[in-house]
């Protein structure tokens, strides 16, 4: 029933007649300075962003001069992220990683930059409370991010499916500068539009300026964050998460592997 009343709104959600100029001119193909273009090749299998998110990625710092960028989830894109801020004169970049040992090696190429401040918080995802409703968040780095903030580009690529992503930007609402973007990856699959979903309707300052299900078959979607309005409550979206947070928890297949039992 909540569901169904969810989802009239839910459909409005990805009509995204923007008129914001600035997506079309990020999606194409143009080629970069060698370091770049080496960490694109490097996205490439496991759990890597795609290479055709590395080059919009690189394209977005590179073209918008992005200073202060905020990462969920290190790995092959770090280095896109801090190549491309070192050829952009530098900047800073902060990536939030569970497991820092999976991505060692990559991690030492970006913190070689010279001109890219890189800082890696070292956090779990914890089930929590907040007006969106009930998700897994990287609660604990708060003082973190707010210290390391304001920031113009995020991008969202952590935790994985079976911690849900909603905690992202209850955590970060604060800390963006203004016309900061909010890059999500995978925001084809069914929870991640549901995510999508509940932030729009929870994060008033947000809009969905690019949304694509079918960017290099994992989806991807654009926020921009416009003004800072206060967060609203509703009942509608909060039950959504509650289910939604509820199915990961009930599912013996997502706690196996929240407890690394892949
Ligand atoms: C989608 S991945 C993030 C990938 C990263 N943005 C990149 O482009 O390489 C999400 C999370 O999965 C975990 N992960 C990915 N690959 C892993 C591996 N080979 N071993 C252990 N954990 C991994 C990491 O904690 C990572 O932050």
């Amino acid at each position: 029933m909540m569901r169904t009343l969810a989802q009239n709104l839910f459909d409005q959600t990805f009509i995204t007649d923007s008129d914001d100029k600035v997506m079309p001119d990020l999606i194409h193909q143009k080629r970069f300075q060698d370091d770049i273009e080496v960490a694109i090749a490097n996205c490439s299998g496991g759990w890597s962003i795609s290479q055709d998110l590395a080059r919009f990625l690189a394209h977005a710092v590179v073209t918008l001069k992005s200073k202060n960028i905020l990462e969920f989830g290190a790995g092959s894109s770090s280095l896109v992220l801090a190549n491309s801020l070192s050829v952009s004169g530098g900047g800073k970049l902060t990536s939030i990683e569970q497991n820092p040992v999976w991505c060692t090696e990559t991690w030492k190429l970006v913190n070689d930059k010279e001109n890219v401040d890189s800082f890696m918080i070292v956090a779990q995802p914890k089930l929590s409370l907040g007006i969106s409703g009930v998700y897994f968040c990287f609660k604990d780095c708060l003082e973190d991010i707010a210290y390391r903030g304001l920031y113009d580009l995020v991008l969202i690529d952590a935790p994985q499916y079976f911690f849900g992503r909603d905690g992202a930007v209850p955590i970060i609402y604060n800390y963006l500068a203004p016309n900061a973007l909010i890059v999500m990856d995978d925001a084809e699959r069914y929870n991640d539009r549901w995510t999508l979903f509940r932030w729009l309707r929870s994060y008033p300052g947000l809009k969905l300026v690019y949304y694509n299900p079918t960017f290099t078959k994992k989806g991807l979607a654009i926020l921009r964050f416009q003004s800072r309005k206060s967060p609203r409550f509703s009942l509608v979206h909060w039950m959504t998460s509650l289910q939604d947070t509820g199915s990961l928890l009930l599912s013996p297949g997502a706690n196996r592997q929240r407890k690394g039992e892949f």
